[in-house]
This record gives C-alpha cells, structure tokens and sequence, in this order.
C-alpha cells in the first residue's frame, strides 16, 4: 500500500493536458498518452479535475451529471482504461469532488425550478423581494450571491458563478446522493478524491447580512462542517484504508485544518488551504498588485508547518494549480533566471512537512503567457473581474496588467509539450493559445537535458521516498529574520537536513553555524541548483535563487 506521507501527487487539469482527436479539447486518451512521460518523473498519484458532464462556464466544477464523462473530454471506456493503464505504471487516480454546488443544468436543479419539492430541498432556497437579496454576501466570482428566480418569487444562494447553485448538506436525502456518487467512482478503481471547497459546504442556519466582509465568515469552517465530514467518510471512502482524500479549504484556520487531518479524527487525510498564497494581495485583494511580502510567506510557512505537526495534522504542499498564476512568474524571475528560479521554488515547497503537489508544466518550468487582450482568456471569474474593474473605472492597461499577474488563465494554457504548432498540444485549434515561449520551455527539451528543470523534480521526488526524515522529520524555521532566505531544518532522532533557498536575484551571504551543530557530523550535499561545495557553514555565499539540501549525521 501506498503511503502518502512519501507520495507525490501530479494534478491533470485535462482540458488543457493533451488533445488525442485534434477537437482542441484536451482529453482522457491525451492523459493516457502521456502515462509513461508521468512513470519517468517518478509520482505515485495524478489527480484528475473534473471531466462529469458539464456546460463549462466554469471548466467542469459545474456539473450537471456526476455519473458520466463528457463527450469532450471521452467516455467511460477511456476512464476505465486510464485506471487501468495507470495501475500497471503504479500511478494511481484521484477524482475531483464538487458537492458544494451543481451546475443550474443538473436534473435536481432542473426539478427543483420546476417547483418539485423534494428537489427544491437540494438546494438553498430563500422567499425574497425581487431587487432586495436575502444577504449582501458576494459571490466568490463577483456579484451578489443570491439569484432571484421569478417563476418561484425566491433566491437561491450561489457562492461560485451563478450557474453553479450551492447544495443544501442539512438535508439527509442530499448526502446520501454524494455518498452514492463517492461509491460510485470507488467502484471504478478510483483511489483518492480531492473535495471542490469542501469547508464552505455548512450554511448557517439562518442567513444574515455581513456588515464587515463579504459574508465567508457564516459559512467557512461552518458550524456543521466536521460532522459532515465525519458522516462523509464513514458511509464512503473511511472503508478503505487505501484511498486517500484531500480537502480544498477555503479560507480556513490551523485549528479547523487540524481536526480535519489528524486521524483520530476520521475526516480526511489531509488539506490545501491559500494563506501563502495571499501574499501578493495588496490588503487582501486579489484583483491588485504587489510585490510578494517574503516575511509574511515565511511566517505562515513556519506557523502551517509547526501548527500541523503539533497538532498532528497534514498539509498538502503547493504553488500552483489551475486557479493560481504559475510560481515562478509570480515570486521568480522568468526572463533572467528560469531555471534557478523554478528549481529553488521546487526545493523550498517539497522538502517541508506534506504531500507535495505538481501541477501540469510545473515540473519543467511553464510561466505565465502574458496576454495582450481580453480576448485571449477565457475564465469566467477573470472575465468577470475584467468588467468589474472596468465599470470602477480602471483604465485598459492597468486591468490587462492585473489579469497578467492574477487571472486563472495563466496557469490554464496547454502543455506545452515540444516546439511544433501549438505546443504540441492539439492538431487543431486550442480552446487557449500557448504562451510563445513554447518553442522554448517544452518537455521535449526539459527531457533531453540531464540539467533540466524536470530531472531536478524527479531527484525532489525521489529524496521523498528515500529519506524518512524529509517525509515524517520535524520541521524547524532558521534564519527567521533573514530577508532573502528562506531556510529549515527536518529532524529525525539524530539525523538532520537542512534546506536553503534565496528568494531574490541578489546574492547574499547566511551563516548556519549560529543555529546548526556541525561538529563531528558528516555533511552529504542531497540536492542544489548550482554546482558548489557545502563544506563550511560560515559566511556561504548564496547566488541568485540559489538553493539547497544538506544531511548531516
Ligand atoms: C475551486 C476550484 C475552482 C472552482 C471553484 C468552484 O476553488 O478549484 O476552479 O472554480 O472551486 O467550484
């Protein structure tokens, strides 16, 4: 059995993977393609986000029928075989869950308009005045989140797009239908799920305005949340003690994140919260821009890591994926220092206290594509936003600027897989163009060169399953007031490994000794990104992005 303290999770967002019929959609069989390419990076799982039946406004996390593969993306033959084909690579499959909403285009939903009471019950329905909203709480993607319908004279709450209608989970009958769906895809094979917003599924029991925020306080982390969970995994995957689960939380806290992946708990095996993730927006807002607060990043990293391990709970560990720009565009330097930049970023998440978590082109350094105009992107919530901004005023380029830095699309665009038309990616027309630098920054090239970016991931992976202290060590920050490292140390008994990573294009120079014990230690360099000699631990002088790992025994 897999142990997930040592995995490593590969995410496939497949609309943008790899296209097998030249509809310039990518699809199942393009996954199925690329398993071998998986095999040689060496990771134990992929996680799959959602290919259901689906209208995609929102790219399949609106679902109309959790049952079936859309035809854009396959059929259930191609899913059975990619598990299948999967199996014999030792790569295993999660699914992605989306139960805190259906697309309005689900049967319930259809039934539930149709005023059929039972189906009406599925979802959160509120009597209103037409113009006056149950609540001011806005809609993650802009707006209000309440929709009136006028056939029924009531709203019904969307916290997503509007066509993706929150779920209602204090109705039995409701959770009995996902229990029925998780089983479902178990059946299929299936040996771990990812669960869509999974803490904002508790609402609270009457609705109010908020008067000081947009309204997540009533219902993140709600008041029901770990019951639910609880409930959850006994009637599903808590039968089997091969399938793991990771939550997608949304503005949660250590506390709650504890007692969703400490196992005494019985909820989930671990949690992907953004707090890192937030330190470029300028006073909490994403639709701006800011140079990244190194500080900050440091302090939550050293809070995350100490709060989960005290309270034995797990991270999953990420930069990217199909909601955030890529990393190294976003806190490296892409135009001078691609690859130093990419690797070090690699080495800081991977060697800490979780799952590491690759998403698609990460492993050989896809950045940001830098779109000119508003016509090249296609996510609802940056297009959205676009006309949001542009009815407060904000100026054409200042929105293009944002949208370069902050828009979902940045991270959406096809894998680049060689320098041939469209990446490589499709025969036909991509649903979104590749960046130019394709022809460039392609797994071809990272493939063919022992130096790459994508063989520094594969030895990042391998440390992992080799050395016990990086997946079950103790986690310490060093150097915590040091303004361009980032620096730690794993610990297990008498064994130690120490991580260095500068942040900036600058050199600079650290000194371990102060916090480290070297005498009569043997030093073993695991991995760097520059060739050098880690043999003094005074005055190391760091060069630009510069980044590595020591064992001493
Ligand atoms: C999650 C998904 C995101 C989606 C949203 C609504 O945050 O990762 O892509 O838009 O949930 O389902």
């Amino acid at each position: 059995m897999k142990d997930f303290k040592k995995s490593v999770v590969y995410q496939i967002y497949p609309k943008s993977f790899k296209d097998s019929n030249g509809d310039g959609f990518g699809d199942l069989k393009g996954v199925i393609e690329k398993l071998d390419y998986l095999k040689e990076l060496g990771i134990d799982y992929i996680w799959l986000t959602p290919f259901y039946i689906s209208p995609q406004r929102d790219n399949g996390y609106d679902i109309e029928d959790y049952y079936n593969v859309d035809c854009r993306y396959g059929t259930m033959e191609d899913f059975e075989l990619l598990v299948k084909e999967s199996k014999s690579r030792n790569i295993d499959i999660i699914l992605d869950m989306v139960f805190n909403h259906t697309s309005t285009g689900h049967e319930w939903f259809k039934k539930a308009l149709a005023g059929e009471k039972k189906y009406k019950d599925y979802y959160i329905f509120r009597k209103g005045k037409k113009d006056i909203p149950i609540t001011n709480w806005k809609s993650k993607f802009g707006g209000n989140a309440w929709e009136y319908v006028e056939a029924l004279d009531e709203y019904y709450l969307h916290l997503f797009d509007v066509t993706q209608a929150d779920l209602n989970w204090d109705n039995k009958e409701l959770r009995e239908e996902i229990y029925d769906v998780v089983n479902f895809w178990i059946k299929k094979g299936v040996k771990g799920f990812r669960l869509d917003v999974i803490n904002l599924i508790s609402k609270p029991s009457t609705f109010e305005d908020d008067n000081i925020g947009d309204g997540r306080r009533f219902y993140t982390d709600g008041h029901k949340i770990h019951e639910y969970l609880k409930e959850l995994n006994e009637n599903t995957f808590g039968k089997y003690d091969d399938i793991i689960t990771v939550g997608e939380m949304s503005s949660t806290s250590i506390e709650n994140c504890i007692k969703y992946s400490n196992p005494y708990e019985k909820e989930l095996s671990m949690v992907f919260n953004f707090h890192h993730l937030k330190v470029d927006y300028k006073d909490g807002e994403k639709w701006s821009l800011m140079d990244f607060d190194f500080k900050k990043l440091k302090n939550i990293f050293n809070n995350w890591q100490r709060g989960m391990i005290d309270g034995n709970g797990w991270n999953a560990l990420f930069w990217c994926n199909h909601d955030q720009p890529r990393v190294n565009s976003r806190f490296g330097d892409v135009k001078k220092f691609h690859k130093e930049s990419s690797t070090m970023l690699a080495t800081a998440i991977h060697l800490m206290n979780g799952t590491p978590y690759i998403y698609q082109g990460e492993e050989f350094g896809m950045t940001n594509p830098e779109f000119n105009t508003i016509e090249e992107y296609r996510d609802v919530e940056s297009i959205n936003y676009y006309n949001i901004l542009k009815s407060k005023g904000v100026d054409e380029e200042n929105i293009m600027n944002i949208l370069k830095s902050k828009s979902r699309d940045n991270s959406r665009t096809p894998v680049q897989w060689d320098d041939s038309k469209n990446a490589g990616f499709t025969t036909g027309t991509p649903w979104i163009y590749a960046p130019e630098n394709y022809k460039k920054i392609n797994a071809k090239n990272s493939l063919n060169n022992k130096e790459s970016i994508f063989y520094y991931y594969k030895k990042l992976i391998s440390i992992r399953k080799v050395e016990n202290t990086i997946a079950y060590g103790d986690f310490r920050m060093l150097l915590q007031n040091h303004k361009q490292v980032y620096a730690y140390e794993r610990k297990l008994n008498d064994e130690s490994i120490i991580i260095v990573n500068n942040f900036y294009d600058k050199e600079c120079t650290i000194n371990l000794k102060e916090e480290i014990d070297f005498d009569g230690k043997k030093v073993e360099l695991l991995i760097s990104n520059y060739k050098c000699n880690y043999d003094k631990f005074e005055n190391i002088k760091l060069k630009p992005y510069e980044s590595f790992a020591i064992k001493l025994k």
